[in-house]
């Protein structure tokens, strides 16, 4: 069971030598403003996941998907990183590649924050790609609000969101895996614990010996897997995670 308290009561853990693998949810950019999924008032409260996140989704009316990612990316281009991004950019400046960061959000505020190797599997905000992956993804800010402006692959097919839609298969899973093999500590910062595969890391991490801390506000569904929870703000708690 996790021992869970708030956050200043528990020591900054020395991590020097040490292998990391931190998995970020949508809580940590929620102090940047961007609306969490599962929290009162966030995105899945109004929209319906299966008609805006899924392949069957998007075969009904691609224009409601674009509609709303096109909405998320108006969104992103005001937003900025908080001091959680920030902490986790000057961890990868200390650690190296010790550090592997994998975040199940698709926004651009790790990037923005300076982390250069950000593994984002459930995609990118700002990419899009053909639908049938005829051609790899590509940098996209457009905005498409209607069905006739739905652009074009030149094979004909309709460019789609790079976002891994419910039914779909998470991005990088092999790096992933072997990186969760390798670590010495697993840290979540603010995910509920609802989706998997990224719910279970924990429990893989654990299997080989990692300690395995959570950060968030409440305890997330997936609890128990972890060693601690240390309760409050990612931008309060993050900073004062480690020692380096
Ligand atoms: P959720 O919306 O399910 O959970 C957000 C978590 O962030 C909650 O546990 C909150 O307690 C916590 N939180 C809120 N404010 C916070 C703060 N200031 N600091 C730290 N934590 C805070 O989001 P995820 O778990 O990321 O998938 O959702 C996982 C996936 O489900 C998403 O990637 C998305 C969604 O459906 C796809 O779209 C494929």
């Amino acid at each position: 069971m996790a021992h869970a308290a708030a956050y200043d009561d528990f020591a900054s853990l020395d991590v020097s030598g040490k292998r990391v693998f931190v998995l970020t949810g949508a809580g940590v950019s929620a102090e940047s403003g961007i609306r969490t999924f599962r929290d009162a008032g966030g995105l899945w409260g109004d929209y319906r996941v299966e008609e805006v996140a899924s392949p069957e989704g998007w075969a009904a009316d691609a224009a409601l998907v674009w509609r709303f990612y096109s909405e998320r990316r108006a969104k992103a281009g005001t937003v900025h990183p908080n001091a959680a991004h920030l902490a986790l950019a000057q961890f990868e400046e200390a650690l190296g590649d010790r550090l592997f960061l994998a975040t199940q959000n698709v926004d651009p505020l790790h990037e923005r924050a300076g982390s250069r190797r950000v593994v984002h599997m459930h995609g990118e905000l700002m990419k899009s790609r053909c639908e049938r992956d005829h051609a790899p993804p590509f940098e996209d800010s457009g905005l498409y609000m209607d069905a006739a402006s739905i652009p074009r692959c030149s094979c004909g097919a309709r460019i789609r969101p790079h976002i891994c839609w419910f039914g779909e298969m998470p991005f990088e899973m092999d790096s992933i895996g072997r990186a969760l093999s390798n670590c010495d500590v697993f840290v979540t910062i603010g995910s509920s614990g609802a989706v998997y595969p990224a719910a279970g890391f924990v429990q893989r991490a654990r299997s080989v010996g990692a300690k395995t801390i959570y950060i968030g506000p409440e305890q997330p569904d997936n609890a128990d897997a972890f060693d601690e929870c240390r309760l409050g703000k990612a931008g309060d708690a993050v900073p004062a995670l480690f020692r380096t």
